[in-house]
């Protein structure tokens, strides 16, 4: 239809320009601003990250500090807002109380939400990079019963996020060192990655001029997708499932290859990566470290293990360049650390968050942003008349 070119999924169609994040997908390469996502995951920090995502450098000792504490003086959220997670019923599953508190903060904050005020987005930007671990481990306390714990600002953003997670106001909670590393690092592994599902979300919304906390809620609908962040927790269940029904690994992919009941390796393949996912090879060091901490391992390991050299090995993962994407190992990670099902996509939206600020921001800067808009090939009927309900 005229100069209209179809593009299902979006799969050749660039929807911006973009100088945050570069992905080679044949190489299995992933930068942040130029640097190496393995010497960032390395050497940084996720706040630092944070910091490099959304203002494009490296900060300074002075500019790390500045920020930091910025952030540290947002980490409460306001009273009321707590009173929306006792409204959710108590199996609520966290990601849609997550979203939903999300955009309250809008309503809380009405008087500095103008997408085009650069104060405005600076402390909106501020106040989610603060309060999301907050309302993530809410999210969390209310599904088991527990109370809420106030933040405690001696802490670093990772060490206060696993003490208001798995801490009781009765006790002091032993922080672990090799755990907060470990998560500290997942979330920079899975800070930004340029125009995948939940970002472009984001990007749609404010490209409508929506304010940042709508738009980042937006995007964490889309990431709670299986296909998307939801897939940490798939792969849980997938792996359970083998091990419950015997620990058969080749009945399994035999099921994947025949697309029996549309059942996918979940964890494998990637829109971009044609080749193993860079990410996924950090972390699979990563688990290893963390469930073999105490010698007790995890049968659900043995079988990822065997899951992903059967696949490596077989045709068909081979001729559709199937690899281990970020979502494999995660899972198997934030259950060793003691973290349910449910909450793996909520970490996901922790790391991500970073990202979805530093693209709306590059979004809204950008003078040659529009709003997003596609268009369509359209299929129906062409005209025809109304008929009277008794004729038809
Ligand atoms: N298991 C089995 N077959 C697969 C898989 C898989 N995980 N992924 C792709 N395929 C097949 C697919 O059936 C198709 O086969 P055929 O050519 O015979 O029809 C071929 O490979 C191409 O796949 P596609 O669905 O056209 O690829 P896509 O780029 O549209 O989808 C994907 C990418 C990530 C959604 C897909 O690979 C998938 O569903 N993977 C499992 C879910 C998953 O792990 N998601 C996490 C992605 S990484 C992190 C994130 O974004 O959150």
């Amino acid at each position: 239809t005229g100069d209209t070119t179809l593009d299902i999924g979006f799969v050749n169609t660039a929807s911006c320009t973009s100088a945050i994040t570069y992905i080679d997908g044949d190489a299995g390469i992933l930068r942040y601003r130029g640097y190496p996502i393995d010497q960032l995951a390395e050497k940084s920090s996720f706040l630092e990250v944070s910091y490099l995502l959304i203002y494009g450098e490296l900060p300074t000792e002075a500019e790390l500090e500045d920020f930091t504490e910025r952030v540290r003086q947002h980490t409460m959220l306001h009273e009321d807002l707590k009173s929306f997670f006792r409204g959710f019923p108590r199996d609520a599953h966290p990601m849609p109380v997550l979203s939903s508190a999300v955009s309250a903060l809008g309503t809380f904050y009405q008087d500095s939400l103008d997408p085009f005020d650069k104060a405005h987005v600076e402390i909106s930007t501020i106040r989610l990079l603060a309060k999301l671990p907050t309302i993530a481990a809410y999210a969390y306390k209310k599904s088991i019963g527990q109370p809420f714990l106030y933040p405690d600002n001696r802490l670093s953003l990772t060490e206060n996020f696993l003490r208001m997670t798995f801490g009781v106001p009765a006790t002091d909670y032993d922080i672990d060192p090799d755990m907060v590393k470990a998560l500290d690092q997942l979330l920079i592994l899975h800070a930004d990655h340029e125009q995948n599902c939940s970002t472009s979300t984001v990007r749609l919304v404010g490209s409508a001029h929506a304010n940042l906390f709508n738009s980042v809620s937006a995007g964490i609908h889309a990431l709670s997708g299986p296909l998307h962040g939801g897939a940490n927790s798939a792969v849980l269940e997938m792996l359970d499932g083998i091990l419950e029904s015997g620990g058969d690994v080749d009945t399994f992919v035999k099921k994947v290859k025949n697309k029996e009941d549309g059942v996918k390796l979940m964890g494998f393949g990637h829109r971009v990566y044609k080749n193993y996912d860079p990410r996924a090879a950090i972390i699979k060091k990563t688990t290893d470290t963390i469930l073999n901490k105490d010698g007790v391992g995890d049968p659900l390991l043995d079988i990822a293990l065997q899951l992903e050299q059967r696949a490596l090995e077989d045709d068909y993962f081979i001729e559709r360049k199937l690899y281990p994407n970020v979502d494999f190992y995660t899972g198997l990670i934030y259950k060793a650390m003691g973290f349910p099902t449910k909450m793996f996509t909520v970490l996901f939206a922790m790391g991500r968050l970073p990202g979805w600020i530093a693209q709306w921001r590059e979004m809204i800067e950008d003078p040659a942003t529009k709003i997003g808009r596609p268009r369509q090939v359209y299929t129906g009927e062409t005209e025809r008349d109304y008929r009277a309900i008794g004729d038809r």
